[in-house]
C-alpha cells in the first residue's frame, strides 16, 4: 500500500498528513531481519506499509515468546516512542517487509498540534492492539499453566505407578519360571511389554509437558515397528472388533522406534475410540520415496469432527470423549516435528480419517565404508 493511504496518515488534517508523509523514511526489510531488539532506545515509531512484522519477547535462554503481527496498514513501536522507554519486545520483518519510519521528535512534534480527534484515533487503536496481545499473552500463559499441572500429574502417576508395575513384572517373571511352555512364555512377555510401555507412555507425556522430547535414533525397518505395534494391540482390536491391515514393505528410516510406536498408538488409538465400540477397518500403508517414508494410516470411522478441524493439532483440543485430555495428536505431532517429519490429514464424515506421516530417509551411508 502507500505511505498516504495508511490508517495513521488519514488520522491527520490534510496538511499535517502532507507533512508526515514527508517527514517518514521508507525503508525495505529482508526476511528474517530485526527491525528493533528488546531494551534498544525507542528513536522511531512505524508504519507498515507491505510485508509483516512479528513481536516477540525473550523469555530464557535465548528463546522467545511470539506476542503479536503487525500487517500492513497498522503501526508499531508508538510506545516507546511516547513514553520514552526502552523497547518492551523485539520487532522482526519477514514477507518483504516495507516500513515508513517516523522519528521521535517529529512525531510527538506533529501530535502536539494535532486535532484532538486524531489523537483519539491512534489510541484506539493502541487500546485495541494492547488489548489483543494481552488476550494472546493471557492465553499462552494459561497453556503454559495447564502443561505445568498435566507435568505434575503425571509425575505423580509414574511415581505411584512404580511399585504396583513392579509386582506385575515379577508375578509374571514367576508364571515364566514355573510354566515353562511356549504359550505362557508368550503371554507373560506380553505382560511385561506393556507394562514397559505405560511407563513409556507416561514418561512421554511428562517429556511432552516440560518441552523436552529426546530421541533415541537408530536405522529401523518400519516393517518390524508395524508387526510390533500390531502384536501389542492384538487383544485391544479384537475387543473392539477392530480389523487392522497393514501393507508394508521393507523401508529403514532413522528413528527413535519407541517414540513411532507411540505416535500409531495415539492415532489408531483415536481410530478406535472414533468406532464407539461398533467396530471398523484401520489400514496402515508404508510407501516410500527418494527423501521420504511416508506412513497412511486410514480408518472408516466417523471423521474428525468440523469445529476442531484447524486446531487438531493444538494441545488440549478434544471433542465428544469423557476422557479426553487432547493430548493424543499433539504428542504425535511433536515427536514427528522432533523427527523432521511432516504429519497432515484428511478427513470427511463419509470417507473416515487418514493421517500420513513423512520422516525423512537418511541412510547412514559413512558406517558403510
Ligand atoms: N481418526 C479419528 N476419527 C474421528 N475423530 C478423531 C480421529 N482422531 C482424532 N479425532 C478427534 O480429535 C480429537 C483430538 O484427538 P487427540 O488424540 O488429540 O485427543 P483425545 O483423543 O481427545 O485425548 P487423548 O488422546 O489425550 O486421550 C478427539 O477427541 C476426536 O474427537
Ligand atoms: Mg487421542
Amino acid at each position: 500500500m502507500d505511505l498516504a493511504s495508511h490508517r495513521f496518515i488519514s488520522y491527520f488534517e490534510p496538511l499535517q498528513a502532507a507533512h508526515l508523509c514527508q517527514i517518514a523514511v521508507l525503508e525495505s526489510f529482508a526476511e528474517e531481519t530485526l527491525v528493533f531488539d528488546e531494551g534498544e532506545a525507542a528513536d522511531f515509531f512505524y508504519l507498515v506499509l507491505a510485508g509483516a512484522v512479528e513481536f516477540s519477547k525473550r523469555i530464557e535462554n535465548n528463546k522467545y515468546q511470539a506476542i503479536a503481527i503487525a500487517k500492513p496498514d497498522d503501526f508499531f513501536g508508538e510506545l516507546g516512542v511516547l513514553d520514552g522507554e526502552p523497547r518492551s519486545a523485539r520487532a522482526v520483518a519477514f514477507g518483504g517487509s516495507t516500513l515508513a519510519k517516523i522519528g521521535r521528535q517529529e512525531l510527538i512534534a506533529t501530535l502536539e498540534l494535532a486535532q484532538g480527534s486524531s489523537v483519539l484515533q491512534m489510541f484506539n487503536f493502541i487500546i485495541k492492539n494492547l488489548r489483543d496481545t494481552t488476550d494472546q499473552y493471557v492465553s499462552q500463559f494459561v497453556h503454559k499453566q495447564k502443561m505445568v499441572l498435566v507435568g505434575e500429574m503425571v509425575s505423580t502417576i509414574i511415581h505411584d505407578f512404580k511399585s504396583p508395575f513392579t509386582g506385575i513384572k515379577l508375578s509374571s517373571e514367576m508364571l515364566k519360571e514355573m510354566h515353562p511352555d511356549e504359550e505362557t512364555q508368550e503371554w507373560c512377555e506380553l505382560i511385561q511389554l506393556q507394562v514397559q510401555r505405560m511407563l513409556g507412555m507416561a514418561e512421554e507425556v511428562l517429556e511432552f509437558s516440560r518441552g523436552n522430547s529426546t530421541l533415541s535414533k537408530k536405522p529401523i525397518n518400519l516393517i518390524q515397528t508395524l508387526q510390533q505395534f500390531e502384536k501389542l494391540n492384538r487383544v485391544y482390536f479384537d475387543a473392539a472388533k477392530v480389523d487392522l491391515v497393514l501393507r508394508v514393505t521393507e523401508v529403514i528410516v532413522e528413528a527413535d522406534d519407541n517414540k513411532i510406536l507411540r505416535v500409531l498408538q495415539n492415532l489408531v488409538g483415536n481410530a478406535v475410540e472414533a468406532f464407539g465400540g461398533r467396530g471398523g477397518r484401520v489400514e496402515i500403508i508404508v510407501t516410500q520415496s527418494e527423501e521420504w517414508a511416508e506412513i497412511s494410516i486410514y480408518d472408516n470411522g466417523p471423521g474428525i469432527p468440523s469445529s476442531i478441524k484447524d486446531k487438531l493439532f493444538e494441545p488440549f483440543v478434544t471433542y465428544g470423549k469423557r476422557t479426553g485430555t487432547g493430548l493424543g495428536t499433539a504428542i504425535a505431532k511433536s515427536i514427528v516435528d522432533a523427527h523432521k517429519g511432516k504429519i497432515t490429514y484428511e478427513s470427511d464424515n463419509e470417507k473416515g480419517t487418514t493421517f500420513y506421516i513423512r520422516l525423512p530417509i537418511n541412510i547412514v551411508e559413512s558406517e558403510q565404508i
